[in-house]
């Protein structure tokens, strides 16, 4: 049995109403958490509503469904509005490797859809938003994004984001990675896509696995603006303190 991990969504909410997260957002005002985009001042934004940030996130069936509910649990804290897609195989695991149900990660979510509702706003490009998120993201998902064929939901608007020229973000979780794996990668890297592996960075110290989660989905958000504190950010050696030369 794999150990669970352990996820503070609860606790932190129990804990603090205040958002961890936001002292460096630059969507929230330090009067209020209410995640508008301020508004452009080129002649243009005369047509533009305000409406908040506002991102989509895809979890497909390859491990690590714990990224998927720290990055939602975040996005909610920061008050950006999101647009959830589960496959069915991110049902599966997500089931075996947290203690949260279903029906917990999408109360996450602002919106949630079916992986097979082809009709859903996300899947045109007439439904603005600013940008798509696939955690974790399958060799399947990844491989159908690449090749354009889109019978799903999460791979439909990862496409829509690629020919709307928007940042989208793929944290492929795979090893080892084969030619087919590595060839996909790159090449949707050259279509602009931010191939992002949730692999540790152990120059924070982590604690727990807790801080691993929390520091790769804070670098995810870097991708997309959202510059969040809610982990450690390499400042340089200590130079005095460690003595190094
Ligand atoms: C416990 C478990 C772990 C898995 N981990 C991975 C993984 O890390 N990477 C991956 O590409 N597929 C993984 N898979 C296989 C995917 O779930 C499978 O390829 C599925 O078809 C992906 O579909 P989706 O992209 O629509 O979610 C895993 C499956 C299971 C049951």
């Amino acid at each position: 049995m794999v150990s669970r991990v352990s996820l503070s969504h609860q606790r932190r909410n129990a804990s603090s109403s205040k958002p961890r997260f936001s002292k460096h957002n630059p969507y929230l005002s330090s009067h209020g958490h209410s995640g508008a985009i301020p508004e452009p001042s080129s002649p243009s934004s005369t047509y533009a509503p305000s409406r908040p940030k506002r991102l989509v996130v895809g979890v497909t069936g390859a491990t690590g469904t714990v990224f998927a509910i720290r990055l939602l649990e975040i996005l909610r804290e920061l008050g950006v509005e999101t647009h959830v897609v589960m496959s069915k195989w991110a049902l599966a695991t997500g089931k075996y490797e947290t203690p949260m149900l279903d029906a917990d990660v999408r109360q996450l979510a602002t919106h949630s859809y079916s992986p097979r509702d082809l009709s859903a706003p996300i899947a045109s490009g007439s439904f603005v938003h600013d940008g798509m998120l696939v955690v974790p993201c399958s060799m399947k998902t990844l491989a159908a994004v690449r090749t354009g064929y889109c019978d799903d939901l999460i791979s439909r608007a990862a496409d829509v984001c690629l020919k709307e020229d928007r940042r989208l973000l793929l944290a492929v979780r795979e090893t080892p990675l084969s030619d087919v794996h590595l060839d996909n990668m790159l090449h949707l890297r050259r279509a602009g896509a931010v191939i992002f592996p949730p692999v540790p960075a152990f120059y924070t110290r982590p604690k727990s696995l807790d801080d691993i989660i929390t520091q790769s989905v804070g670098r995810m958000l870097d991708s997309f603006g959202i510059h969040t504190d809610g982990f450690e950010r390499w400042d340089g050696f200590d130079w005095k303190s460690k003595q190094m030369s």
